[in-house]
């Protein structure tokens, strides 16, 4: 039985969702289904569908006492939502259900788990949020939290670990059949680490061992950590809070970071070996996989960033949304994405021009939309002259544009959300450092009405950025400084 607390969210949900139209949403990236959304939660498959929860405050455009919103899809972008999964109705976790995973258990049952927040007065009058981890188990509707909850808490933690910062569990499965389950913690030091804990049964959890230690190096804390095989090398994502700026390679903020290694799975030590930022845009965090019974390792990420969520630029009463979900892969010692195959059955209306020259200020007859995949394959007209500078603007009208820049002679690529509507001093543009040979360059642009998704290079580096601009603005106009040649394929999708 959903308790009142539930009840109430879920009546809510379903009476406020009319207050969205389908137009003001994005067609094919999950969008809360009212108020505000950030990190993809529990994202894995169950009884034949792909179940998608997210941090969920249902009642405003901003962050507040978190519960967990639910989806479900069979192709990864078409989403159907389901009543909201879990509300902050315990004594453990009255003031929020954090971030977590899920995983089937062998009777068929999912189970969550999750952090659960409890606020406390401390003797020196300041309130502190106590951190612990929860377990709830369903069938992929009703979920019902475990009596024993909470089943880690702070009793659990290597010596000087923070009890205020100890979230986001990611659990999976060993081929031994034990669980295991990563978390991000803050050790004495301040900054972040990653601990790994097992389970013979799900539900009762002992500490194994500190897996990957930030000393200082990528910001501080380290939320939602994720950790996977993948082609033959280990990953650990984590998601760091305060970070100062590397080169091109991170910024200011909250970050992404990917450390590519392998792994000792009978000691169960990580050995590190490289880090790169996961995106390269503005807008992600706290990003999930899971692996699909063809063998693919999928990523979603939130689409947004925490320093630039204002919602005095929300149309309509949703906040936040999810990128599309990403195959992952690891060449040459880099992550690689690409956007799912699915989104290729989304694609309408060819329109194809091969070989264009060009310079200055290009448009072309039937390439525009906000719903769009669109490959460009770039290249100088002449190997000793290369141009100056390509750029590609869309979400265009007489006033609003964004826009992604290259400069091969610097091998810098920008997104720019300048001119994209935005009344707020956040920040509107990031580069990225790219490969090139003598400037050929492949770019893949998707576009979902409010979000911008750039793959460049076949996937090597990612940039994401969300953009509120109206949707009427559809144009697309490219621009070269110097003489370029290119190929553009581009499709309507939806
Ligand atoms: C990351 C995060 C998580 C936490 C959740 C709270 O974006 O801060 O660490 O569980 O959001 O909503």
């Amino acid at each position: 039985m959903a308790s009142p607390f539930l009840q109430k969210v879920r009546k809510y949900e379903e009476t406020y969702e009319k207050n969205i139209k389908k137009e003001e949403r994005p067609d094919f990236h999950l969008s809360p289904r009212v108020g505000w959304m950030n990190d993809p939660n529990g994202f894995s498959f169950y009884n034949g569908q792909y179940h998608l929860f997210y941090q969920y405050y249902p009642y405003d455009c901003h962050w507040g006492l978190m519960h967990w919103g639910h989806a479900v899809s069979s192709d990864l972008l078409h989403w159907t939502y389901l009543p909201a999964a879990l509300a902050p109705d315990e004594a453990y976790d009255k003031d929020g259900c954090f971030s977590g995973s899920a995983i089937t258990l062998p009777d068929g049952r999912h189970l969550l788990m999750y952090t659960g927040v409890a606020k406390e007065l401390l003797a020196d009058g300041s309130i502190q949020e106590v951190q612990r981890q929860c377990i709830a188990t369903g069938d992929g509707i009703n979920y019902e939290k475990y009596a024993k909850n909470p089943v880690l808490t702070e009793a659990d933690l290597p010596e000087g670990s923070s009890r205020y910062d100890f979230r986001d569990p990611k659990i999976w499965q060993g081929k031994d059949g034990t669980y295991y389950a990563v978390i991000g913690s803050r050790p004495a030091d301040g900054s972040g680490q990653t601990l790994l804990f097992e389970s013979a049964d799900g539900f009762e959890w002992r500490f194994h061992d500190i897996l990957c230690s930030n000393r200082g190096r990528y910001g501080k804390m380290w939320e939602c950590p994720d950790f996977f095989e993948l082609d033959g090398k280990q990953l650990l994502f984590v998601s760091p809070q305060d970070m100062l700026p590397q080169g091109f390679e991170y910024h200011n903020g909250n970050g992404t970071v990917c450390i590519i290694g392998s792994y000792d799975e009978e000691n169960k030590r990580f050995i590190e070996e490289r880090n790169q930022a996961i995106d390269y845009g503005i807008d992600f965090y706290a990003p999930q996989t899971l692996l699909t019974a063809d063998g693919r390792r999928i990523m979603i990420g939130w689409l947004q960033n925490w320093d630039s969520c204002l919602p005095s630029t929300v149309h309509a009463p949703w906040f936040g949304q999810m990128s599309l979900p990403r195959e992952l892969s690891v060449k040459d010692g880099r992550l690689f994405q690409k956007p799912i195959r699915e989104l290729e059955a989304l694609r309408r209306n060819e329109v194809r021009y091969m070989d264009v020259t060009f310079t200055d200020v290009l448009q072309l007859s039937g390439i525009s939309g906000r719903k769009i995949d669109m490959e460009l394959n770039i290249r100088p007209v002449d190997g000793n002259q290369v141009y100056q500078k390509f750029a590609v603007r869309f979400a265009q009208d007489a006033t609003h544009h964004t826009a992604v820049s290259f400069r091969p002679h610097e091998s810098l690529l920008k997104i720019d959300r300048k001119f994209s509507g935005s009344r707020r001093a956040f920040i509107h543009q990031r580069r990225s450092l790219v490969r090139h040979r003598n400037g050929r360059i492949r770019l893949r642009l998707i576009l979902d009405r409010f979000s911008a998704e750039l793959f460049v290079n076949d996937g090597e580096q990612v940039l994401s950025v969300s953009i509120q601009t109206h949707p009427d603005a559809e144009g697309i106009s490219f621009f070269c400084d110097g003489l370029v040649n290119m190929d553009i394929v581009k499709y309507d999708l939806g």
